[in-house]
């Protein structure tokens, strides 16, 4: 059932294409030009009419979540908030009838996020759901939603449930964004044509970056912390990026806006932190090469994942994963893909039960 593969996290990473072109299907209509998406339609004056979005998740999903926030905020332009469900729930938070809460859930079963959607309803919110398993308890509790057609997601690691709700939050943002008349047609239809090429650059990505990054892991089985670095949309790619490798290879591992390094975690930096830095072109990529002038002035160990033909990072990296270039808001998807593979083989070689990791269950459904 593994499809050959050595472990279901491998099987689900190398499913990616599909499952992001299946979460699209039906919904991206690139010809027509059009975005449907009947769980928004229906209820699209409440979105309309929203004072503003809170997303609410736990883990992987918030990560997402933050990554929806951008989306939202720079497409649709409706003011968001993202909150871990477990805070959410307890601090006794400020909702009204005029909120929109969407709630991301792989499982669909999480106990925290449950207990956060119960109360935003009673407070009379609007609830949206994102959730992979059909017919779960948070689908069910919810107003309307969309489903993240990923598949069964096995791994305790969730890999291509994440894309799959990147794929759905952009879907999400575009639509509100073209209805609302902040994002003009001529850049939906173009955002829109690039998003329908995402599955293919997964691909290829695939295809690329999966030796290399195998043989990348090897060097790094002893190390004993990693810094994760992005910033703009890859600052949550950075922090779901460290979070695998915490869950599967025991590696401690953080995440961090690259610009807040200055303020703490560089501190950290010698010539045994391995430091991933996610640089893309597009998206301050000139801030990113002084963060990296920065590692490499303390001797940090560098990985970077650039844009395919990238020269000024690749000068001053020690490894360098190359991903093809595409928005800035699609890039998360893209990179998110060799950073699985990294944690994957790191935890492989150091011998980790990678789909079954201690302390972790696939459904958190309990406090
Ligand atoms: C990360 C992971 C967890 C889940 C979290 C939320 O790989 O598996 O962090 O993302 O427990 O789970 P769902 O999305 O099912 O609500």
């Amino acid at each position: 059932e593994k499809g050959g593969y050595e472990h279901f996290m491998l099987k689900e990473i190398f499913e990616q294409p599909k499952s992001v072109h299946d979460t699209m299907r039906g919904r991206l209509l690139v010809d027509e030009g059009v975005i449907k998406m009947a769980g928004i339609w229906d209820h699209i004056e409440r979105f309309k009419n929203a004072n503003r979005i809170i997303i609410i998740a736990c883990g992987t999903s918030w990560h997402a979540g933050l990554i929806g926030e951008y989306l939202i905020e720079e497409y649709a332009r409706i003011p968001v908030e993202v909150e871990y469900a477990s805070e959410f729930r307890y601090r006794n938070p400020i909702i009204t009838d005029k909120d929109v809460v969407i709630a991301i859930s792989q499982s669909g079963e999480t106990a925290d996020t449950m207990a956060a959607l119960k109360l935003a309803k009673e407070k009379g919110a609007f609830i949206y759901g994102i959730c992979n398993v059909v017919d779960s308890s948070i689908a069910r509790i919810t107003d309307a939603g969309s489903y993240t057609h990923a598949g069964p997601e096995i791994g305790v690691a969730s890999t291509k449930a994440f894309t799959a709700q990147l794929t759905i939050l952009t879907l999400i943002a575009f639509k509100l964004g073209k209805h609302n008349g902040n994002l003009g047609n001529a850049e939906f239809m173009s955002l829109i044509a690039e998003l329908d090429a995402i599955p293919k650059k997964i691909e290829d990505v695939l295809a690329t970056t999966h030796d290399l990054v195998q043989n990348i892991a090897k060097d790094f089985v002893h190390a004993t912390n990693f810094l994760y670095l992005g910033r703009g949309y890859n600052y949550p790619a950075a922090l779901e990026g460290a979070l695998k490798l915490k869950e599967i290879s025991y590696i401690h591992a953080e995440g961090y806006p690259a610009a807040e390094m200055k303020h703490g975690p560089i501190a950290l930096i010698d010539e045994n932190m391995p430091i991933v830095i996610i640089a893309p072109k597009k998206g301050h990529y000139d801030k990113i090469v002084s963060n990296v002038q920065e590692i490499k002035a303390r001797k940090g160990k560098v990985i970077a994942v650039v844009n395919n033909g990238d020269t000024q990072v690749r000068e001053m990296a020690d490894y360098v994963i190359e991903i093809p270039e595409t928005a800035e808001c699609f890039s998360p998807i893209v990179a998110s893909v060799p950073l699985q593979l990294l944690a994957y083989y790191i935890a492989v070689y150091r011998g980790a039960n990678v789909d079954q990791p201690r302390n972790l269950a696939k459904s958190v459904t309990v406090e």
